[in-house]
């Protein structure tokens, strides 16, 4: 699978659950390294181009109406297998399938609220990790 990055976000409500911490602890537990960080109000523009794909959906206007509700945490998390492992420790999009120990089943309000996003794929890590980060806002970690 080899070394991968994928673009985490703590959602607004993971922020205002005080939750930021542990869901960050979890992942540098996991082996992943944070290599890029940083909290922002995301932008009307900048959430809708963000979820674009999702334009059609009928749940996208409330989506980007929650994703410019409050400020986001956005990461860049690299490891082996990182988006993979991502998905795993976030558990499934509904909370009321996420399996016991995930961070949504732990934390998430419903599918709307669901407290984390991650990339889903090569291509989208891709796209997502450029749409928050320039090159110079990306870090090397070495972990020890
Ligand atoms: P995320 O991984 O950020 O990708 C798209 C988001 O759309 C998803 O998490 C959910 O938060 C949201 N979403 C998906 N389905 C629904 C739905 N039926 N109602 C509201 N929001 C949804």
């Amino acid at each position: 699978m080899g070394l991968q990055r994928t673009l985490s976000i703590i959602k607004p409500d993971g922020v205002k659950k005080g939750v930021v911490g542990e869901i960050v602890k979890r992942f540098e537990n996991a082996g992943l390294s944070v290599i890029a960080m940083k909290m922002k109000t995301l932008s009307r523009n900048e959430a809708e181009g963000f979820y674009a794909v999702h334009r059609e959906r009928p749940f996208f206007g409330e989506l980007v109406e929650f994703m410019t509700s409050g400020p986001v945490v956005l990461m860049i998390l690299e490891g082996e297998g990182a988006i993979a492992k991502n998905r795993e420790l976030m558990g499934a999009t509904n909370p009321a399938d996420a399996a016991p120990g995930t961070i949504r089943a732990d934390f998430a309000t419903d599918i709307g609220e669901n407290t984390v996003h991650g990339s889903d794929a090569i291509d989208t890590a891709a796209f997502e990790t450029s749409w928050f980060f320039a090159g110079i806002e990306i870090n090397t970690v070495e972990r020890i």
